[in-house]
């Protein structure tokens, strides 16, 4: 699992002045409404004494008051008031919990868990979302699936006839599309085919015979895949937009978030069939991504299982995978299990933890060293 990554923590109509307990990365977060509505995202281990505080409580001052002694502590992560402290004495530097750069999106709230905000990929820009014309279906579920296997249900082209039944020209085998970077770290590939018409309702969007383009992205930001298919032929305009977001709550486990978007029949009763046809799909998906072995994938270290087309999203998805290790961006996951077995608590680092290095009671999660992985490559 990776810091420094954009990740969905919720959609932001459940974030609200009741303190929310999320999973990512396998720690613990608390999202929480300030009293003038913005939404904040805290390390959840109380730096006093370990207590929770998603089961404390929002106060009218904007702070999160701990469930145990009623520390307060501020969106910035910042204890402000001690209830028991002597009057008059000065609150410790130490008595602060990370916080981490929280941005409202696509009706989500997005968290950089990580250290250097500035150097992490941008939040994807989705035009559509408020484009007018535009109607989007929310929804999310928990996979148990690692988020590489969750992610690779989705990414390429020749699985769609395989698991879904969704022919190309009647045959199984996709078109030529070639993978292209839109910039560091999110690519893209499309094709432009004759597809089966869509059946019930949505087979009055276009006859039987007409050429469909489909987009295909990924975006590091979130674990997004982008799927764009201009549903009612090719030029046509008619476009049905599925957004598929990932978050990793541990390495067994998956928060599966998805937008819906069509710039079509525009009405809310059509929203019940939409999302029954697409959840189809997502159960197909889910039941494979589950059941995959192992149940936590490497980084392949060979290439000679890959194959031309239908792996090269997969295969630039692990390449950016790499950078990330390169960067030193990786948890070190065997370290981490090392270091608390014998007791202690880590947490994600958080950008004042770069500015501020000192006085934090709990210590970051380790990363992996890129110059080890390096050395022991060669
Ligand atoms: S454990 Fe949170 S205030 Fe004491
Ligand atoms: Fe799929």
């Amino acid at each position: 699992m990776y810091t420094n990554v954009w990740y969905t923590a919720a959609f932001s109509k459940d974030v609200a002045d009741v303190p929310r307990h999320v999973k990512m990365l396998d720690r613990d977060f608390v999202l929480f409404r300030d009293a003038g509505g913005a939404a904040h995202c805290l390390s959840n281990v109380c730096c006093h004494r370990g207590a929770p505080l998603d089961q404390g409580g929002c106060q009218t001052d904007g702070t999160l008051a701990c469930c145990q002694h009623g520390w307060r502590f501020a969106g910035d992560g910042r204890c402000t008031m001690m209830p028991a402290a002597v009057y008059g004495s000065t609150i410790p530097k130490a008595a602060r919990v990370d916080s981490y750069p929280v941005e409202e999106r696509y009706g989500m709230v997005w968290v950089l868990l990580g250290d250097d905000p500035e150097a992490a990929a941008p939040i994807p820009d989705v035009p559509e979302f408020d484009a007018e014309g535009w109607r989007w279906i929310e929804y999310e579920e928990v996979w148990d699936a690692n988020y590489h296997w969750a992610k690779f249900s989705n990414l390429d082209y020749v699985h769609l006839p395989v698991v879904h039944g969704q022919t190309w020209n009647g045959s199984i085998r996709p078109p030529a599309h070639k993978v292209e970077y839109l910039d560091e770290t999110s690519i893209g590939t499309g094709i432009c085919v004759k597809t089966k018409r869509p059946k019930g309702l949505w087979s009055r969007l276009r006859p039987a015979e007409t050429e469909v383009q489909s987009r295909m992205k990924f975006y590091l930001s979130g674990f997004t895949i982008k799927v764009d298919v201009e549903i009612g032929g090719a030029r046509t305009g008619m476009r049905f937009v599925v957004l598929d977001m990932s978050t990793p709550i541990d390495e067994h486990t998956t928060a599966m978030r998805f937008l819906f978007g069509r710039n079509f029949m525009p009405h809310k009763w059509v929203d019940k069939g939409t999302l029954k046809r697409n959840l189809k799909n997502v159960r197909e998906d889910q039941k494979i991504a589950e059941a995959q072995l192992p149940k936590v994938p490497k980084l392949p270290d060979s290439r000679t299982l890959m194959t031309d087309p239908e792996d090269e999203m997969v295969r630039e998805y692990w390449s950016i995978m790499t950078k990330l290790r390169e960067k030193g961006w990786q948890i070190d996951q065997s370290a981490l299990q090392q270091a608390e077995k014998s007791g202690g608590y880590h947490v994600i680092p958080s950008p004042s933890r770069r500015t501020d290095p000192d006085a934090w009671v709990y210590k970051p999660v380790p990363r992996i060293n890129p110059d080890a992985v390096a050395q022991a490559a060669e």
